[in-house]
């Protein structure tokens, strides 16, 4: 099967079935849409007993199909020029009915003939009653629907429309357009593993009190997020950050700048990569006190000692994995980072400007390598982290990593 559209646009045809969750396709179409795909809708009558096709068509301004045997179609052949040039299609929400059909090969309205005459990928998002999931009848559709390399995305347990408590839950609108987006990138890292730190590190004063950096963790959730759609194995050591990992990272939680190091330790010999996304806090206090420190109105005095640097540590083993660090600089951004770059004896460095991105959704960077630097102008943490991973993959391949 071959995807065929000609411009770095994605396009993705956007089946609606009969069902509750089609409320959710509406908001799928918007996201998809702000990310740069393509939308082409299609419904089936029963999808249009749910939502309008006049809501579909306005969020992917695109008229939405509905009729085989639509006049407006010059050659009434709708069902092979819609699939025709399309990246992939997704049904969403696939209905018990049309995923029978679909199973079956069967061809009785516009959606289903054209999921038969595609000549590219399908997805579907399942959604129905629990019943209906577990009925060996829908266990045996979807089992060849997955045999016949359809991919399905969820569903999943929670509360249903109908009342009841059970599988059958369509995925939620924004965890779809990961997926498709995921889908739709290249798999530049397939059968690499790549070991991400990430966040903050904390380092204990007394019980309840430390010191420790700014730092959301936006930016190495992103590269995990990335690596993970270019199809690498991941590992993401984080720091305290209120993010969920995406969806197949495996992540290990960490508090404090050595226990960072430890964990990095466990895992490294089998890393290609590692990425230190981490704002490692470079000092912790020489004895933290076990119980909160009483207010004496008068100054005290801490005493702290260096950190070890984690990335350091791995740029200087025998055989290091490929390594990138990040520096957040305030001033001087060029001549700081490509001396850190050095100091460690990094291929790959990201730079840039602390006061610009800490927390933000967008950043601006610059990579250092030994051919030079390579800006990347402001973008959103994901979009930047698929660029840095396309860099990556291309310095990997030249070293035969
Ligand atoms: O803090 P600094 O600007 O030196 O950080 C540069 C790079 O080194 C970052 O990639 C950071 O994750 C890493 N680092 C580290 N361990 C430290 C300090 C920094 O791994 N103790």
């Amino acid at each position: 099967m071959t995807g065929t559209s000609l411009s770095n646009t994605k396009r993705l045809l956007l089946g609606l079935t009969g069902g509750v969750a089609a409320y959710k396709a509406a908001e799928l179409a918007r996201i998809l849409i702000r990310d740069g795909i393509e939308v082409q809708g299609v419904m089936t009558e029963s999808a249009c007993r749910f939502i309008g096709t006049a809501t579909l068509q306005a969020l992917t301004g695109k008229p939405v199909f509905m009729d085989l045997w639509d006049a407006s179609v010059p050659d009434s052949m709708a069902h092979i020029d819609l699939s025709r040039n399309m990246d992939a299609i997704l049904i969403a929400p696939a209905s018990a009915d049309f995923i029978a059909k679909l199973a079956n090969g069967m061809a009785d309205d516009l959606l289903s003939t054209l999921c038969l005459a595609r000549d590219c990928p399908l997805l579907i998002a399942p959604a129905m009653n629990r019943q209906m999931w577990e009925n060996p009848a829908t266990r045996r559709n979807l089992f060849t629907l997955g045999r016949d390399g359809v991919t399905i995305l969820g569903p999943v347990s929670g509360l249903q429309a109908c009342g009841e408590t059970g599988m059958g839950r369509m995925l939620e609108a924004h965890e779809l357009a990961e997926t498709v987006s995921a889908f739709f990138q290249p798999k530049l890292l397939q059968g690499k593993r790549m070991l991400i730190t990430a966040g903050p590190t904390y380092e204990a004063i007394d019980a309840v009190r430390g010191i420790t950096n700014l730092s959301s963790g936006k930016m190495g959730y992103a590269v995990a997020r990335a690596a993970l759609e270019a199809g690498a194995e991941v590992i993401l050591i984080s720091g305290p950050v209120c993010l969920d990992a995406p969806a197949g990272a495996k992540r290990v939680n960490v508090v404090s700048a050595q226990e960072m190091l430890a964990a990095v330790k466990n895992e490294i010999s089998s890393a290609d990569m590692f990425v230190s996304v981490a704002a490692v806090a470079d000092y912790r206090a020489i004895k933290p006190n076990k119980q909160k420190i009483k207010k004496t109105g008068g100054s005290i005095m801490l005493e702290f000692i260096p950190n070890p640097d984690i990335l350091e540590y791995v740029a200087s083993l025998p055989k290091p994995p490929f390594c990138v660090g990040f520096a957040a600089e305030t001033e001087n951004l060029e001549k700081n980072a490509d001396a850190k770059r050095r100091k460690k004896k990094l291929p790959l460095l990201v730079a840039n400007l602390a006061q610009d991105v800490i927390g933000f959704d967008e950043s601006t960077l610059t990579l250092f390598d030994n051919e030079g630097k390579h800006p990347l102008l402001k973008a959103s943490k994901i979009e930047q982290a698929r660029r840095l991973i396309k860099h990556i993959a291309s310095l990997c391949e030249k070293q035969e990593i």
